[in-house]
C-alpha cells in the first residue's frame, strides 16, 4: 500500500519468518515430538547461520499437542491466528495430523507432516504435504518381508483402535499379506494408554501364529511386548514406524529383541549426507537421531527451501513452491513430492537389538 513519495521503504530484512509447529512434547507420544522438534531446530539453526530466508531471519513457536487430536487442532488455530506462520510443521501421529489439516486447508496456510503416513492426511487437501512414504507401502514392506524373509505362513494382527495410522496399516498388511498367500489368524484390539494386553494376546496365543504384527506406537509395544513372552508366546513381533523411540528399548527389554519394524530410515546409512547429520545432532542433543529428527530436519529443510523458491510468503504462493519440491537431497532420503503431495521414498526393514535398532534390508517403491 502506500507509496505516496517520501515514505520510508521498510528494509528487507526486517522481520522474522516464523514457521509453526505443533507435536507430542509430553505424553505416550513424548519422543517423537522430542526428537522431530530438535531436528526441525537444527535446520533452522543452520539457514539462519547461512543468512536467513529472503534476508529474513527464521524462527519457530512450538506448541505441545499431548499426542492429542482436540489439543493438536487448537495448536494449529493459535499458530495460525495468533502467531501468524508461514508454513506449519507437524505432527507425526496421523490422528493428530488428520485434525490439524481440518483446521490447517480451509486457513491456506500450508502444513508438511514429517512423519504422519496415513494416506488421508494429505487428501484433506492441497495445502497439506508430506516428506514421508505412506502406509500402503509400509504395510506392503512388512508383509512381504514375513512371508518372503521370515517365511512366516500365519500372523496374528494386535491393533490400536484410537489410531488412524494402526487402522490403516493392519488393512493394509492384512491384505498384502494374505495375497502373498499368507493367512491372518486373529485381528485384536486395544485402545491407546492401556497397559494389559493379556486377554487379546491369550486369544492370539490360542492360534499359534509364527508372528505378530503390532502396527502401535513404542509406549504400548514394549509392554505388549513383555506380557506376550509372560504368557510365553515366543513368536517374534513386527511393526511400523511407530516403534522408532530410544524409549522402546527401556519399555520392550529383552521381550522386543529379535523383533522387526519398517522405518523410514537407518543412522547406519553410510551415505556421507546422513553421517555428517548424525555426527551433527549427536554433537548438539547427546545421542543418536531416530527417524522422527531426520524427517523433522527434512520437513524444515523443505518448507525453507520453499520459502527461498516462492515469490512472497503467502499460502498460496508457499503452497506451490512446497508443491513443486523435486530431487530435495533429505537426510531420510530423496524427496520429490508427486500431484497427491506424498513423498515416494524407500523404507528399511530394522530389527531391535540390545539398546540399538539394527539395520536389515531396504526396500524400495
Ligand atoms: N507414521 C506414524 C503415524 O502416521 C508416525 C511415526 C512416524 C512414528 C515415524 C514414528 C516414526 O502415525
Amino acid at each position: 500500500g502506500g507509496d505516496a513519495p517520501g515514505t520510508p521503504t521498510p528494509p528487507a530484512n526486517s522481520g522474522t519468518l516464523l514457521l509453526g509447529v505443533a507435536t507430542a512434547l509430553t505424553g505416550g507420544q513424548a519422543t517423537f515430538g522430542i526428537s522431530t522438534r530438535n531436528g526441525i531446530e537444527m535446520a533452522i539453526r543452520e539457514a539462519n547461520a547461512a543468512g536467513g530466508v529472503k534476508g529474513q531471519k527464521v524462527a519457530v513457536k512450538v506448541y505441545d499437542d499431548q499426542g492429542k487430536p482436540e489439543e493438536a487442532a487448537q495448536a494449529v488455530t493459535r499458530l495460525i491466528t495468533q502467531d501468524k506462520v508461514v508454513v506449519i510443521l507437524g505432527d507425526v501421529a496421523s490422528s493428530n495430523s488428520l485434525a490439524m489439516a481440518e483446521k490447517v486447508q480451509p486457513a491456506g496456510v500450508p502444513m508438511i507432516s514429517p512423519a504422519s503416513t496415513n494416506p488421508a492426511v494429505t487428501e484433506k487437501g492441497d495445502y497439506i504435504f508430506r516428506v514421508c512414504f505412506i502406509d500402503p507401502f509400509q504395510g506392503f514392506v512388512m508383509a512381504k518381508f514375513a512371508r518372503e524373509t521370515l517365511k512366516a505362513a500365519k500372523v496374528a494382527v494386535l491393533q490400536d483402535n484410537k489410531s488412524a495410522y494402526s487402522i490403516g496399516l493392519t488393512e493394509v498388511f492384512t491384505r498384502k499379506f494374505t495375497e502373498m498367500g499368507g493367512k491372518i489368524t486373529t485381528t485384536e484390539s486395544f485402545s491407546q494408554g492401556d497397559t494389559d494386553y493379556r486377554a487379546q494376546l491369550t486369544a492370539i496365543k490360542k492360534t499359534q501364529p509364527d508372528a505378530i504384527y503390532v502396527p502401535g506406537y513404542y509406549s504400548e509395544v514394549g509392554i505388549i511386548a513383555r506380557q506376550a513372552r509372560e504368557l510365553g508366546i515366543k513368536a517374534p513381533m513386527l511393526g511400523g514406524d511407530g516403534w522408532d523411540s530410544e524409549k522402546l528399548f527401556e519399555l520392550g527389554g529383552t521381550a522386543i529383541q529379535g523383533s522387526y519394524f519398517s522405518n523410514h530410515y537407518s543412522p547406519d546409512n553410510k551415505d556421507p549426507r546422513v553421517q555428517k547429520f548424525v555426527a551433527e545432532y549427536k554433537a548438539a542433543y547427546g545421542g543418536v537421531p531416530d527417524a522422527l529428527a531426520a524427517l523433522g530436519y527434512d520437513a524444515a529443510n523443505v518448507a525453507l527451501d520453499a520459502l527461498k523458491r516462492a515469490p512472497d510468503t503467502s499460502g498460496p504462493a508457499v503452497r506451490d513452491a512446497i508443491a513443486a519440491t523435486k530431487d530435495f537431497p533429505g537426510v531420510a532420503g530423496t524427496i520429490t513430492l508427486d500431484d497427491k503431495r506424498n513423498a515416494v521414498k524407500s523404507a528399511v526393514v530394522l530389527k531391535v537389538g540390545d539398546g540399538k535398532a539394527e539395520f536389515v534390508t531396504t526396500v524400495n517403491p
